[in-house]
């Protein structure tokens, strides 16, 4: 079966088709990165509007690049949260509507699901059971994934995201948006022990993380050398970009490390936006290989968001069996908040 997938949960527009057989087929992604940038951040009106403008063109380059017509369209998947709810639901109505116009069934997927399969995008690809380290810009989680459908929360963070923490010290430092690959590119010219910043929760014994306190330390930093020194030359703020990434990078090792112990499992698969970063995929890689574990990593150009991790997870889901394809009522809602537990299928005692 064809399932032809839409992302639009943020600031990027995707569109994929996916057969539950043959893997992905083709898929298209539009950035509103641009837009966003003079304004600092996503801007949930403009991000709307731009996914109506968008949502058209790509799913017709989608047909054209995988040679597919809508009659070949099985059924259409789309994200239905968490996000921003003027987004989602431009996704989510037009996924319906086609649904609705070709009396296909529509299934809602989980955002975070959606990374959190998209390893297996990638050869080789992890067998299950695996640890995932889910580090996106709302989200940081480790989970135990025993199967599609199968997650198990072993901790979160307490307060911000890894993609967030990047994205606040990256605008501290007037980088522009989104700050984690902006201070990761900077970071490559520092020195990661120039300035010793604070590594939250990286000895505790729970799998949780903490995030907030980097960027006052950050901000200190920064004062403190602008009061020493005037503005901070070109490597000092590489530098401080080095060492923020190493403190950011170094408690996410660690914790999906410790995670690795505690389950006994031998497998991690690292996805969302920040499983992009080069130094936290050094660091995991060198880490696993010394202990004889495996690292996967989803391409990097499906490590943000993107439609084809979408019309991917509702490809598993139907191969699982976790889906009523005869449901073709097209009542829906979206939800801008949602917990990843909701979509586990496993009875919990
Ligand atoms: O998964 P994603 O595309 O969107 C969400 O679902 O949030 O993740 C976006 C996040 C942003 O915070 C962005 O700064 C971060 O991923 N990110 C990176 C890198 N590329 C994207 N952080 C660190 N290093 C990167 N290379
Ligand atoms: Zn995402």
């Amino acid at each position: 079966m064809i399932i032809l997938g839409f992302e639009s949960s943020c600031d990027e527009t995707g569109v994929a088709a996916v057969c539950t057989e043959r893997g992905l087929l083709a898929h298209a992604l539009h950035s509103q990165i641009a837009m966003h940038q003079e304004y600092g951040g996503v801007v949930p009106e403009l991000a709307s509007r731009d996914h109506i403008r968008r949502v058209l063109p790509l799913t017709t380059e989608v047909l054209q690049k995988a040679g597919l017509s809508f009659g070949d369209i099985g059924a259409i998947a789309y994200t239905a949260g968490p996000g921003l709810a003027g987004a989602l639901l431009v996704g989510a109505s037009v996924a319906q509507s086609f649904a609705w116009a070709r009396g296909l069934p529509a299934i809602p997927i989980h955002h975070l699901e959606g990374h959190l399969l998209s390893p297996l995008l990638a050869s080789p690809r992890p067998d299950f059971p695996f640890v995932a380290l889910l580090v996106s810009g709302g989200h940081t989680q480790l989970m135990r994934v025993d199967g599609v459908g199968d997650y198990e929360l072993l901790g979160e963070t307490l307060d911000d995201a890894a993609g967030e923490a990047f994205d606040k010290t990256a605008k501290l430092m007037g980088l522009g948006y989104p700050g984690g690959p902006a201070l990761s590119q900077l970071a490559e010219q520092g020195d990661p022990s120039s300035y010793d910043l604070p590594r939250p929760k990286l000895h505790s014994h729970d799998l949780d993380f903490s995030f907030s306190g980097l960027k006052t330390a950050v901000l200190t930093r920064l004062r403190h050398l602008e009061k020493e020194s005037g503005s901070l030359s070109a490597q000092q703020r590489a530098n401080l970009a080095a060492s923020t990434e190493a403190a950011i990078v170094d408690v996410l090792a660690a914790k999906a490390l410790k995670a690795l112990k505690q389950t006994g499992l031998k497998n991690l698969v690292v996805a969302g936006g920040v499983g992009a970063n080069r130094h936290l995929r050094r660091q995991l890689l060198a880490a696993l290989a010394a202990r004889r574990g495996q690292v996967f990593f989803p391409p990097l150009d499906l490590c943000t968001d993107n439609g084809a991790m979408i019309a991917f997870a509702a490809a598993q889901r139907v191969r699982a069996g976790l889906v009523d394809l005869a449901d073709t009522s097209h009542a829906f809602t979206v939800k801008p908040r949602w917990d990843l537990q909701d979509v586990c299928e496993r009875e919990t005692a």
